[in-house]
C-alpha cells in the first residue's frame, strides 16, 4: 500500500509517497504561494502528483492522501479553521484536495502530524508516551499518550506554541503578548539574531549570515562556534526560553519521550545538551528515577511529511 502525504507549511509544501512503513519512495516540494487557499491547494495537487511520479507510480495506485497544515483544523470536516500565519480561515482544504486528486484525503494538524511521524518511524518509536514540538516558522506540538494522538475535544489542543512564557511579553500573530512561540520560534530566533547584528556592528555575526537579510536559525550558532560574545548572548537566553517551556510541558505530561524537531533542531548537541541541564533543574520529578528523555526528532523535516501519509493508518 502506498500513501501521499503533504507537510503544508508556510514557506514549502513538501509532498512524499510512503509505504506502510513510513519509507519515502519520492518527493517534491514547491515554495507555499502567498495566496488565497484555492491557489495554494492548486500548489498542493501539484506537489502531489510530481511526488508521485518521483515515486515512479500512478496516482491510481495511491490508497489516501494525509495533509499536515498549520493551525486549527477539523479532521472531521477537512477544513483549517483558523491559521495566523497565513490568511486561513474556514478554509474547506480536504475538499479542495479532494476535487483535485480524486483520492480521500485525511486532515491533521502540522505539528500532530509531525508527532505522528516521530511516534510511528522516529524518536519517539517503541515509547509508551512522547510529547514532540518543532520549531520552525511557529513553535507546534503534539502529544501521543498510549498510543494515541490526544488533539483535544475539539480537535485543537496541543497548541503548544501559544502558550504564555512571559506575562504581557513580545507580541504574538495570534494576538496574544509572550507566547512560547515570541520566543522560541526560528522567526524569534532570526529576529534577536538581528537585533543582536544592529546592535553589535562588530559582531561575527554579520560574517555568518553575510547581511541582515541573509539571517538564519543556524546563524547565531555559527557564529557563537567561532566565540562570538553577541551570538553566544542570542543564543543562550533562547536556551533559557526553550528549557523554561520543555520543563513546564514535562511537568504537565511526564512523556517518556521529549522530541525536538523543526529547522532549529537542526543545531543539534549545542542547541539541546544546555537545555537538557536547565531543564533537570527546572523537572518536577527530578528526584524520579525514570527520567524523560529529551532528544532531537529522528526523521528531521520528514516527519511531518510521513506522519501526514500515515494518518490513516493510526485511526
Ligand atoms: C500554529 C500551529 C502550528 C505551528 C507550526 C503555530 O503558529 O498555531 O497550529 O502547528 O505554528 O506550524
Amino acid at each position: 500500500m502506498y500513501y501521499l502525504g503533504i507537510d503544508l507549511g508556510g514557506i514549502n509544501i513538501a509532498a512524499a509517497v510512503v509505504d506502510e512503513a513510513g519509507k519515502i519512495l519520492g518527493r517534491y516540494s514547491r515554495p507555499t504561494p502567498k495566496a488565497p487557499a484555492v491557489q495554494v491547494a492548486d500548489e498542493m495537487a501539484r506537489a502531489a502528483r510530481a511526488a508521485v511520479e518521483q515515486a515512479g507510480l500512478t496516482l491510481e495506485q495511491i490508497a489516501s492522501l494525509g495533509v499536515g497544515s498549520p493551525g486549527a483544523i477539523d479532521p472531521t470536516e477537512g477544513t483549517v479553521l483558523y491559521w495566523c500565519n497565513l490568511d486561513f480561515e474556514h478554509v474547506p482544504l480536504g475538499k479542495l484536495l479532494e476535487d483535485r486528486l480524486r483520492l480521500p484525503v485525511y486532515l491533521e494538524n502540522d505539528a500532530n502530524a509531525a508527532a505522528l511521524g516521530e511516534y510511528a518511524a522516529g524518536a519517539g518509536k517503541d515509547s509508551t508516551s512522547m510529547v514532540a514540538i518543532t520549531l520552525g516558522t511557529g513553535i507546534g506540538g503534539g502529544a501521543v499518550l498510549n498510543g494515541k494522538l490526544y488533539t483535544g475535544f475539539n480537535y485543537a489542543g496541543m497548541e503548544v506554541g501559544h502558550f504564555v512564557l512571559e506575562y504581557h511579553g513580545r507580541p504574538c500573530n495570534c494576538g496574544r503578548r509572550g507566547c512560547f512561540e515570541a520566543y522560541c520560534s526560528a522567526t524569534a530566533l532570526i529576529r534577536q539574531t538581528r537585533a543582536a547584528m544592529e546592535a553589535h556592528p562588530d559582531s561575527l555575526l554579520w560574517t555568518a549570515a553575510g547581511s541582515l537579510d541573509a539571517v538564519e536559525g543556524r546563524t547565531a550558532f555559527a557564529a557563537q562556534a567561532q566565540g562570538d560574545p553577541a551570538a553566544r548572548s542570542v543564543v543562550e537566553e533562547y536556551q533559557q526560553y526553550l528549557a523554561c517551556g520543555i520543563a513546564s510541558l514535562i511537568n504537565i505530561f511526564q512523556p517518556e519521550v521529549f522530541c525536538v524537531g523543526g529547522g532549529v533542531a537542526n543545531a543539534g548537541e549545542t542547541l539541546l545538551a544546555p537545555v537538557r541541564a536547565m531543564v533537570a533543574q527546572e523537572d518536577y520529578a527530578r528526584n524520579n528515577p525514570r527520567q524523560t528523555r529529551i532528544v532531537r526528532a529522528a526523521l528531521g523535516n520528514d516527519a511531518g511529511l510521513i506522519g501526514a501519509a500515515l494518518l490513516p493508518v493510526f485511526r
